[in-house]
């Protein structure tokens, strides 16, 4: 039996621009085991954030399949797939995503919310966890990059996903806390078992993940 919790078959993006197709992912087949970490690297425009939209449910393929844990997202209706996304995956972006009016920890419990559970203690744990208890009532224009970073793994968190689907999510902090965000994710895939894949510039990072490819023009290199 497959010990995968993510698999995409042949999946294609192409989008059609006047005349013009690009093709932003290009038969792309890849598998995440349970509790594995991956690493998509690739020049910018090479097609990382379309697969990784694919990968989490956010997008549909042109075609081909994306499998997670055991059944293909692309089959279920949109409600089915939002539901199966909010539960099984957490999202980590490269501008955090944070919503401006709510404080740190109303943006962690959202998710939450959204699947109708009393959320504030965990919320707060995963605050400390990630190191700002003493932070709970910022906003995010209240927080630097690094704390807001945070506050998005903790909100990424808060369903215990299966999966963490990372979009650069060091690409806008410095190096010191770049290296402090990459321990931080590493620290949770080993303390959780949640797989984690992640798509950086940085070369640097291939080294420490149980697995990487590169994209060149929506292709596996
Ligand atoms: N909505 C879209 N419509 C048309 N082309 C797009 C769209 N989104 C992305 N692309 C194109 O697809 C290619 C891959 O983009 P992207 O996945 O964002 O690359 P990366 O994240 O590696 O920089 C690029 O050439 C980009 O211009
Ligand atoms: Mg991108």
């Amino acid at each position: 039996m497959s010990n995968a919790i993510l698999t995409a078959h042949r999946i294609f993006k192409h989008y059609r621009s006047g005349s013009k197709v690009v093709k932003a992912v290009d038969d792309v087949s890849l598998s995440v085991e349970k509790g594995a970490s991956l690493c998509v690297t690739g020049a910018s425009g090479a097609g990382k954030s379309t697969l990784l939209q694919l990968l989490g449910g956010l997008d549909c393929p042109t075609s081909g399949s994306v499998m997670l844990d055991g059944g293909d997202i692309y089959k279920l209706s949109d409600s089915k797939r939002s539901k199966i996304r909010n539960r099984r995956v957490g999202f980590v972006f490269q501008f955090f995503h944070l919503l401006p009016e709510f404080n740190a920890i109303e943006n962690v419990m959202l998710p939450a919310m959204i699947g109708g559970k009393a959320v504030y203690d965990k919320a707060y744990e995963l605050l400390k966890s990630v190191g700002l208890g003493d932070r709970i009532e910022h906003k995010p224009c209240e927080l630097s990059g690094g704390e807001s970073q945070r506050v998005a793994i903790a909100r990424a968190l808060i369903n215990d996903p299966d999966i963490l689907l990372c979009d650069e999510p060091t690409g806008n902090l410095d190096s010191e806390t770049s290296e402090s965000i990459y321990r931080l994710l590493f620290d949770i895939k080993t303390k959780s078992s949640a797989a984690i894949v992640i798509v950086t510039h940085d070369d640097n990072l291939a080294r420490r993940t149980d697995a990487v490819i590169h994209l060149k023009d929506g292709r596996v290199v």
